[in-house]
């Protein structure tokens, strides 16, 4: 019997918990042969094999060893790569989440060569087509057979897009299936004490967007207002690459390692920022994931972005969107610190079973010819 081949595409450190519980349905499902492909966007151990590792994620099938460079080089290298790949591979149906520079462009790469393709955390807007992301989610949504959506505003948007609705399944979330699936593990860390912060009193920091880091105004501005903070409550700050070369690059990193109270360290691996987010007091951010995954452990969550384009975390979770004014971060912080946060509820489906309801759609729509084969064991 041959057997569905599903290409399963990651590239950048948000795309490991995603693919990771997908992956392994496919690995249990006994008709699915599932591959595992690695763009090289992230590469760096503290950005791409740590979390491998954490995840239990094997070594990729294929590596293509992009790298960092300009989007056009980036997205291009990554086309270039693939192509080659998935004529080796003569795949059904390849699987891109998110929305980085790898999702879009294996993607274009799969439809081009009339191969399926199937989004996961499919129809998310910002509506700020200044981020890189939202471009990438855009056009992903427009070639993609499969929309596999974690919130019911990412259906409206899709259909207003005008996709067709048939195309659109509401799973859930696949990052928290791989959050639930971790939490016990990561409770037993000891990264607390190796930060030397206590449970429940400090700050989990994380900064990346361009619109943040990239700006020094904006940066500094930022940054002063964390370390003013730190002297109210401690706080822990892995720093993303980009973001540490700005530091660098603006002169900052010897005056904030003079702030007591605020811990620069490298990003920290999966089960650790679990930890770290789990026992926080709260959460000051600009990540996506991290948004979702704060709304779902009922972390306070401080957004410092003009929007996002996960409205759920804020009509139904813990978190509120700051922008990039200090000012706004600051009094947000505060008022988390005097108890008035919101206690948030978890979000419809987001239950740990995303990954199985998604290989269920692909299994029950692209292997089902080769299913009865299977049953009558031919
Ligand atoms: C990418 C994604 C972003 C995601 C983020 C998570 C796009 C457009 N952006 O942004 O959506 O939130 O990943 O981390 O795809 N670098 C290293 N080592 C690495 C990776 C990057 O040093 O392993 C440095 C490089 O100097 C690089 C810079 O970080 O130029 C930015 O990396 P890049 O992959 O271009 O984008 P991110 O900012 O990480």
């Amino acid at each position: 019997m041959r057997k569905l081949k599903i290409v399963n595409v990651v590239g950048a450190r948000p795309n490991f918990m995603k693919i990771a519980p997908i992956y392994d349905e496919m690995r249990a499902h006994p008709a699915i042969e599932p591959y595992l492909l690695h763009t090289g966007q992230h590469y760096d151990r503290a950005m791409s094999e740590l979390f491998f590792n954490n995840l239990g994620l094997p070594e990729p099938d294929c590596y293509l060893g992009v790298g960092s460079g300009g989007h056009g080089a980036q997205t291009g290298k990554i086309m270039i790569g693939f192509e080659k790949t998935m004529q080796e591979i003569q795949a059904d149906l390849v699987v891109v989440v998110g929305d980085v520079n790898s999702t879009i462009a294996c993607g274009l790469v799969a439809v081009k060569m009339g191969i399926k393709l199937a989004h996961v955390e499919a129809g998310l807007r910002s509506f700020d087509r200044t981020m890189p992301e939202e471009i990438n989610r855009i056009l992903t949504d427009q070639i993609s057979d499969y929309l596999f959506t974690t919130e019911a505003s990412a259906k409206d948007n899709l259909v207003r897009e005008g996709i067709d609705a048939e195309k659109i399944f509401f799973v859930g979330n696949v990052m928290i299936d791989t959050l639930l699936r971790h939490r016990e593990k990561a409770a037993q860390r000891t990264v607390l004490e190796a930060l030397g912060v206590k449970s429940g009193d400090f700050a989990l920091v994380t900064l990346h967007r361009p619109s943040n880091v990239d700006h020094k105004e904006v940066f500094i501005g930022l940054m002063n207002a964390l370390s003013a903070l730190s002297t109210e409550l401690p706080m822990v700050f892995p720093v993303h690459p980009r973001t540490r070369q700005r530091l660098t690059e603006f002169g900052l990193i010897d005056t904030l390692n003079a702030c007591s109270g605020l811990h620069l360290v490298d990003p920290l691996g999966y089960q650790d920022f679990l930890k770290c987010m789990a026992s926080a007091r709260l959460v000051i951010t600009d990540s996506g994931g991290i948004q979702e995954e704060t709304t779902a452990l009922g972390v306070p969550c401080v957004t410092a972005r003009e929007n996002t384009e996960r409205p759920i975390t804020v009509s139904e979770g813990t978190n509120v969107i700051v922008g990039r004014d200090p000012q706004r971060l600051t009094d947000a912080v505060r008022r988390i610190l005097r108890g008035e946060s919101k206690r948030g509820r978890v979000p419809t489906l987001w239950d740990g079973k995303a990954a199985g309801r998604i290989v269920n759609i692909l299994w029950q729509n692209e292997g089902a010819p080769d299913a009865a084969a299977w049953g009558t064991g031919s």
